[in-house]
């Protein structure tokens, strides 16, 4: 039986249109998704948006329309961004719909009965951009580290987790399960701050304002947004009926929100004795060319859509996945991006399919077998390596090693001189067959990371694409077409 393999991002804020951020964290997981089907296993790919904030309401106002008219049209615009990034998400959920509340609710209910929430007051500093209160240790000059905003000091009555039930066991859980935050960088961070911190229980609800989940039998509040928000991950497989699936192989978020998937997300489900995700995978930030934070006001953001508008998508796949590090912040440059559309893309491995392809059929039969053929390439080393990387959450080095492979395919056709041999089909047909062999098995390298390429290049070889499995030295008969020039030359 194939192992299953649960992937999820973070469901973002509809309060504007998509931003890098969304659209780099949209990339990465599809890239992980698409391996793991590569790979065989039984993948289920779950993305949404995030719907019941204060900050919804408060952002719709400012556009002066409905609240829920608001967030029905940005989501649309979430939703499009995923087909037109090639996402292959098997589900998109929304926090409004009636299948999460449902859930929501009933996970609340639980906590309720396990004694684990209480009423009380609350005072702390909020910031309404992250819909997170902070500590006078996270946040000394009262100002919100993320958002550069001064909090608003708020206080209220309201529902409680008992959060700090949980305190020792999810740091020592954290302290023995190495693999449960990626990176170590920020495992590291999460076991200094639990350790260092005072940690306090959970304000659970806010006043209700007419949007938002209902408290169950108190509908003078609502659930805290993040509360409901992190259910999402289960509220949409126990929907569809699922839970097979559960628990996720790997929540992928930024590091702005890894204290919520750590600690309270783990500490939640552990209350309700549901077993808490196998990892959490916090990736780096997309700063703007300047090294900075992407912001309105430094105006230094790059939109995804100008990106595609622009370039071809999976230059823009290409560019987010190797030119950005996998665990660290990394600075957008469209230079870069470029650069590398006309060297790596176009130059290494266009170049490969075209020399070869268009040689072939000027000098051989459409049809080029294999029989007989002595294999001089092999790929087996290179899908280990990049599986290693892979499996630890480093896709620019997994693209790294596939690369080494693709230099090293051109360095075969150099080598073989095929040319030298077009009047000698005998000679010719294995020097060919195996460069072919060579594009095959690095266009399958390559699928979970530049799809629409490598089914453009299958089609050229006349193969279907699918898992590693697939390749077969000598049995495979290329049938080949003329190719299209996949990355041509572009200007900044
Ligand atoms: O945080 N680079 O939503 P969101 C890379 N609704 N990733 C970035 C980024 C950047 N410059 N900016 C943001 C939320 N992100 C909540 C999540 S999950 C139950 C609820 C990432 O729209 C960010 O870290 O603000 C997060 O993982 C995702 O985009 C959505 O951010």
């Amino acid at each position: 039986m194939p192992s299953k393999f649960y992937i999820t991002t973070a469901i973002d804020y509809p309060n504007g249109t998509p931003h890098m951020g969304h659209a780099y964290e949209k990339i990465v997981t599809d890239a992980y998704a698409r391996w793991h089907r590569f790979l065989g296993d039984d993948t289920y790919f779950l993305t949404g948006t995030d719907e019941n904030g204060q900050k919804l309401q408060e952002s719709a106002k400012a556009a002066g329309k409905e609240t829920q008219a608001f967030v029905d049209e940005n989501v649309e615009v979430f939703k499009n961004l995923c087909k037109d990034l090639n996402i292959s998400n098997d589900d998109f959920i929304r926090t409004t719909e009636e299948r999460h509340s449902k859930v929501a609710t009933s996970f609340w209910k639980k906590l309720e009965e396990k004694g684990d929430l209480y009423f009380g007051k609350y005072s702390g500093h909020y910031c309404i951009s992250c819909e997170n209160f902070y500590t006078e240790l996270q946040a000394p000059d009262l100002i919100c580290p993320h958002h550069n905003k001064p909090l608003e000091l708020k206080e209220e009555d309201g529902y409680f987790f008992k959060i700090t039930n949980y305190k020792d066991w999810i740091l020592n859980y954290i302290k023995t399960n190495e693999k449960f935050i990626v990176p170590k960088r920020a495992l590291n961070e999460i076991v200094s701050r639990l350790e260092k911190e005072d940690l306090r229980d959970i304000a659970f609800s806010r006043p209700n304002n007419g949007w938002g989940i209902p408290v169950p039998g108190n509908t003078d509040f609502v659930m805290y947004t993040w509360c409901d928000a992190l259910v999402n991950y289960y509220s949409a497989l126990e929907a569809e009926s699922k839970l097979d699936y559960w628990p996720a192989s790997v929540h992928v978020i930024g590091k702005d929100i890894t204290w919520f998937h750590t600690i309270i997300w783990p500490c939640m489900l552990h209350a309700l004795d549901i077993a808490i995700p196998k990892q959490i995978y916090v990736h780096g930030m997309v700063l703007g060319s300047d090294g900075r934070k992407m912001s309105k006001s430094l105006d230094n953001g790059v939109d995804p859509y100008d990106m595609i508008k622009k370039y071809p998508l999976d230059t823009f796949r290409y560019y987010i996945l190797r030119g950005i590090p996998a665990q660290s912040d990394g600075a957008f440059s469209e230079e870069e991006l470029v650069a590398k559309h006309n060297n790596e893309l176009g130059n290494d491995f266009g170049n490969l399919i075209m020399r070869v392809v268009k040689l072939s059929l000027k000098n051989l039969p459409e049809k080029v077998s294999g029989e007989g053929v002595e294999q001089n390439v092999h790929y087996e080393e290179v899908f280990e390596k990049m599986k290693v990387h892979m499996n630890n959450r480093e896709h620019n080095k997994a693209l790294d090693v596939c690369w080494e492979a693709v230099n090293q395919a051109n360095q075969l056709v150099n080598d073989t001189e095929p040319w030298k041999l077009k009047n000698d089909p005998e000679k010719l047909t294995p020097v060919v067959y195996n460069c072919l062999y060579a594009i095959h098995a690095l266009s399958l390298l390559l699928s979970p990371f530049l799809p629409a390429s490598a089914t453009n290049t299958f089609e050229c070889l006349g193969v279907e694409g699918g898992g590693f499995e697939t390749l077969e030295f000598g049995k495979t008969v290329y049938d080949l077409k003329t190719p299209e020039a996949l990355f041509p030359k572009m200007e900044l």
